[in-house]
């Protein structure tokens, strides 16, 4: 990709989408990217009218329209597929694909996921790290594979756990972090510095033996 090009991107929600705003507002100064379309599943979706107000094309797919998962992730690839994305990002997308989904996207779909992966795939993580009186959590943003939550790690970003939090101050701390781990692994697949290969990720050229990982301080993670 040569220094003028942008990476075409499709976003997948279903609900507020900050990570969806951190990667307009990101787009809207220097990342390289040319946000196609946002789509839903979820009619009412916040993050529909983020993109909206950013003047990015918006399209519902609402899956209960669909007998099943198989109906359903077929006509979500062909709606993806029709704004010829180089990369799709998940980004609060609360649904479960199907392998032929994921497969036709494979080496090109990223998902952000509220944990230090491999630890506390699925939901509720941040209630599950306080349950295990972990004084360490944070984000990961990954390939996506057939594995849920399990695919190649990119980069995370270190949380710490205060003795006085509850779920959401915990989820809002990593929230912040999300907003800036996610941009960051997006720029560096826009910029061809980051490629998956063979089911390994590699990083300007090495392969990455562990995610690369942000440091948090305070408010900032450097
Ligand atoms: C984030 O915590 C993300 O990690 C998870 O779902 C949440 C989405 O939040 N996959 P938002 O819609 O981006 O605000």
């Amino acid at each position: 990709m040569t220094g003028t090009e942008k990476l075409p991107l499709v976003v997948l929600i279903s609900g507020s989408g900050s990570n969806l705003q951190a990667i307009i507002d990101a787009a809207q100064t220097d990342l390289p990217i040319d946000i196609r379309a946002v789509v839903s599943n979820q009619p009412e979706a916040f993050g529909l009218e983020r993109a909206r107000k950013a003047g990015v094309e918006t399209r519902v797919l609402n899956h209960r329209a669909y007998p099943d998962r198989e109906s359903y992730d077929q006509a979500l690839g062909d709606l993806v597929e029709s704004f010829q994305p180089r990369l799709v990002a998940l980004a609060g997308f609360m649904r479960i694909l199907t392998p032929k989904f994921v497969q036709r996207f494979q080496g090109r779909m990223l998902n952000i996921h509220p944990s230090l992966l491999p630890k506390y795939r699925g939901l509720h993580t941040h209630q599950r790290v306080l349950d295990a009186g972990d004084r360490e959590h944070g984000a990961s943003v990954h390939f996506v594979t057939e594995e849920l939550d399990g695919g190649p790690l990119i980069l995370q970003v270190r949380v710490p756990v205060y003795p006085d939090d509850d779920a959401d101050t915990l989820a809002a701390r990593v929230l912040t972090q999300e907003h800036i781990i996610y941009p960051t692994a997006i720029r560096w697949i826009a910029e061809g510095r980051v490629a998956l290969d063979d089911g390994m990720v590699y990083k300007d050229g090495q392969r990455l033996n562990q995610p690369e990982s942000l440091c948090y301080t305070a408010d900032q993670a450097v």
